[in-house]
């Protein structure tokens, strides 16, 4: 498993399969797009296939706060340790950031607590005609 910190190396054809579950997911163009537009991107390829198997992204104001709205590991790939891998890496990418927030589901409280993250409460709004992304 290779992890890129960059996005240079990745084309859209590399992005198939992620957004598991979602009625309207964004296509592989619309997922680069959102990669790139992240400000810190962490990717799992698979060295076999040159296939993207898992990512992270954060948006941050660079001074004191940052979110992590996405991390997926293809179901094929998951339980292997590739998305600790990638908390991982984002948490290091984020080390000098004050407030790191995420919201998660319920099952997912364990897994982010292993982090060192708490629970809080969050507050959510979705524009759900606009999932498959605004490009
Ligand atoms: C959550 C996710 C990224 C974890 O990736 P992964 O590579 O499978 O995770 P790891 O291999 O690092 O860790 C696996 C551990 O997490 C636990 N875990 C993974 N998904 C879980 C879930 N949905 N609920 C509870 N535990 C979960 C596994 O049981 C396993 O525990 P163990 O180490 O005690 O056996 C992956 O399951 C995924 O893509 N899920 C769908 C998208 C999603 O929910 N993303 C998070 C948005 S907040």
């Amino acid at each position: 498993m290779i992890y890129k910190n960059s996005t240079g190396d990745i084309s859209s054809d590399m992005l198939e399969g992620f957004f598991v579950d979602w009625p309207n997911p964004p296509s592989p163009e619309t997922h680069l797009i959102l990669l790139n537009k992240s400000s810190k991107v962490i990717t799992a390829i698979d060295d076999h296939t040159n296939q993207v198997v898992g990512f992270i992204t954060a948006i941050s104001d660079g001074v004191l706060s940052a979110y992590i709205p996405f991390l997926e590991v293809l179901p094929e790939y998951k339980n292997k340790g590739i998305g600790k891998e990638l908390v991982n890496r984002m948490l290091k990418e984020l080390a000098d950031i004050y407030m790191i927030d995420l919201c998660c589901d319920d099952d997912l409280v364990s897994y982010y607590d292993t982090f060192g993250m708490t629970k809080t409460n969050g507050m959510v709004l979705r524009n759900y005609k606009m999932q498959v992304g605004n490009i």
